[in-house]
């Protein structure tokens, strides 16, 4: 049996326990109620509120736009759609990076606020001392090393990071900082397999990919990305697993010719 089956709900410690049991976690974004509705019944493990909300929800080039408030707004809506999965929030740009302070009075809106589970921050070294003192609060932190989308106008690309001796170095020290610090999971974004392999194997915690290969111990998607709801972005990372996007398009030309030829409504849905 596996270990996601027996359990009603999954916790930080589910994730541990699936990966000493080589059970791989699966993990999705999600910005409301209706879709964390869906994704929790269909048996995910984690639902990550992304800042990609950012992106995906508002329309922004970047993650930089997104304000504490509006991922708090995103996550109590995501937060009542779920019975099951764990529910991390992302931590957005500028809510953490000043003090440590300041990072844990985010992290405490966040969680009295959603009623999430854990925090996801980005960075190893820098937002250490956030990270020990959100986690001596009581409050679960996952980190995210590799490409971190907040440092976009640093890096200047999106392309695959720690491809670099010295880079993978640092990434291989940040990862062992954070599980020393307490982290119960990192996100590794967009960094060679071979490096995500060494990484996921010398840690005890889980790490959870994205454009990492395939020996991480679980992955992570962009709901608008693998639902084919945005279509212009098509890394060689992503699997498309439906074109949402033509279904909805075909679906409201549909409805639009029923209401000119006046074929909607019939007989039968009207009082
Ligand atoms: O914001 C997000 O969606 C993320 C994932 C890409 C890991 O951080």
């Amino acid at each position: 049996m596996s270990v996601n089956k027996e359990i009603k709900k999954v916790t930080t410690h589910t994730l541990q326990r699936m990966k000493q049991h080589g059970e791989k976690i699966s993990m999705i974004t999600a910005y409301d109620f209706s879709f964390a509705k869906i994704f929790d019944a269909a048996g995910i493990d984690v639902i990550l509120v992304g800042d990609s909300a950012s992106n995906v929800m508002a329309g922004h080039e970047t993650t930089l736009p997104i304000t504490l408030d509006q991922m708090i707004y995103h996550a109590a809506s995501a937060i009542r759609g779920v019975n099951r999965c764990l529910v991390v929030v992302d931590m957005p740009f500028g809510s953490y990076q000043s003090n440590s302070k300041e990072a844990l009075v985010s992290a405490f809106r966040i969680m009295k606020e959603t009623g999430a589970h854990a925090i996801k921050l980005e960075g190893g070294e820098e937002v250490l001392e956030s990270v020990k003192r959100i986690i001596a609060a009581g409050v679960p932190v996952m980190g995210h090393l590799g490409l971190t989308p907040q440092s976009i106008y640093k890096f200047g690309t999106y392309n695959v990071r720690a491809k670099e001796e010295a880079e993978a170095d640092k990434l291989r020290k940040d990862a062992k900082l954070l599980e020393e610090a307490g982290c119960f999971a990192i996100v590794l974004e967009k960094i060679p397999a071979t490096l995500a392999k060494e990484v996921s194997e010398s840690l005890h915690i889980p790490t959870i990919g994205i454009g990492a290969g395939k020996f991480c111990d679980g992955q992570v998607l962009v709901m608008h990305d693998m639902l084919g709801i945005n279509t212009e972005f098509k890394p060689r990372f992503l699997r498309q697993y439906l074109n949402l996007n033509e279904l909805a398009t075909n679906s409201v030309k549909q409805y639009i010719n029923d209401v000119k030829s006046n074929d909607f409504p019939s007989e039968h849905e009207q009082y």
